[in-house]
């Protein structure tokens, strides 16, 4: 028996758009394993709201002014908000709010936006189980890479101390640009063209990116820290170029490696040197890597994935299936 269940799409841009092709693509596989069929039933962009029609474009469904989140989730019968907004400190606020609205409506949480998680874990964590209901992050720190779920669930128990990992795609680019000799916006212009950097890379280069993807495998690995984590972030400028080209004469390839340990909780990003035979050294591209250091249960080390707004619906479409095929735990 195929069970429908009802979704609201928070953000139609590209990822947005990526987690409803997404949905459509692999319906039939998903329908066949798992005997679920996710249907869209509410989009929401910044100010405007629709019900798709199906085998139609969005362009022609009846878009209205977005009216109250929750009175709209409750008047659909939503189960899961999947929410694809933009992040940066001035969204965190409303994207926070989004999903207690979401939480108080009843419904589970899948987001691919970074910012509310690391500045509101705690409140959202809290409120999540409260309402006995989940919220999912894999799109959020690795889209195609499956790092969340090691956080979260693979290396449980295993007592894991640290983790480290190459997680910003725009930054391994410009600095494998650099080490070949270009400059700054010679790498930065290269990595746009190429489509791997956003026209304006400086949360990317400034480290902000690569900190709050380890902030939140830090807080499913370990839960949120009783005092705020020590943050230290390296970011990448232009005097970062000859260091890069010296490196790469030595053997090695300067990486922006973001660091998280259990114990302080100190997160950092830093430009290091890696040597061959160190998972962080072999990437090419956007390639990204994570390294769980388990003690005694060894070294866990995850690479690959795509970072493309597909992989990130994909990411989401595969938390939503998830859920619903019995990993609905509450919180994080
Ligand atoms: N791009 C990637 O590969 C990738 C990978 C992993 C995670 N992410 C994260 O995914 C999120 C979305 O990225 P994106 O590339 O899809 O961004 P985007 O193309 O800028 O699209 C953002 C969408 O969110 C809508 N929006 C803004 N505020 C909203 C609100 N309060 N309620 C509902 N919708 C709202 C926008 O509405 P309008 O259409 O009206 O402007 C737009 O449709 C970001 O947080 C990003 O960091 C991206």
């Amino acid at each position: 028996m195929t069970r429908r269940v009802r979704i609201a799409l928070l953000g139609y841009g590209g990822v947005g758009r990526a987690f409803a092709t997404a949905c459509e693509r692999q319906a039939p596989t998903i329908r066949a394993h798992d005997g679920v069929v996710p249907e869209l039933v509410l989009v929401r962009r910044s100010t405007m709201e629709a019900a798709p029609v199906a085998d139609r474009p969005a362009e022609d469904w009846r878009w209205t002014p977005c009216t109250d989140l929750s009175t709209s989730l409750h008047a659909t019968g939503v189960e899961i908000v999947v929410q694809a907004v933009p992040g940066g400190a001035t969204s965190a606020t409303s994207a926070r709010d989004d999903v207690l609205a979401a939480l108080g409506a009843g419904t589970h949480v899948v987001t691919a936006t970074k910012s509310h998680l690391v500045a509101h874990w705690a409140e959202l964590d809290t409120a999540a189980r409260s309402a006995s209901r989940a919220i999912r992050v894999s799109a959020a720190a690795g889209a195609g890479l499956p790092a969340v779920d090691l956080a979260r669930r693979g290396v449980r128990g295993f007592g894991c101390v640290r983790i480290r990992g190459s997680l910003n795609g725009t930054s391994n680019v410009v600095l494998e640009h650099m080490a070949d000799g270009m400059t700054l916006a010679d790498a930065i212009a290269h990595a746009v063209e190429a489509g791997i950097a956003e026209p304006d890379p400086r949360g990317d280069l400034r480290g902000d990116d690569a900190a709050a993807k380890m902030a939140i495998l830090a807080n499913l690995a370990w839960g949120p820290p009783a005092h705020e984590a020590r943050l230290t972030i390296e970011p990448i400028d232009e005097a970062v170029a000859p260091r890069a080209k010296e490196v790469r004469n030595y053997g090695t390839a300067l990486r922006a490696v973001a660091t998280a340990t259990a114990h302080p909780r100190d997160i950092s990003v830093e430009l290091q040197a890696v040597a061959q035979g160190d998972p962080l050294y072999g990437l090419h591209g956007a390639e990204k890597a994570v390294e769980f250091d388990c003690g005694a249960a060894g070294s866990v080390v995850v690479s690959g994935g795509r970072s493309s707004p597909y992989a990130a619906g994909l990411a989401m479409l595969k938390d939503v299936v998830n859920l619903l095929s019995g990993d609905a735990s509450p919180g994080f």
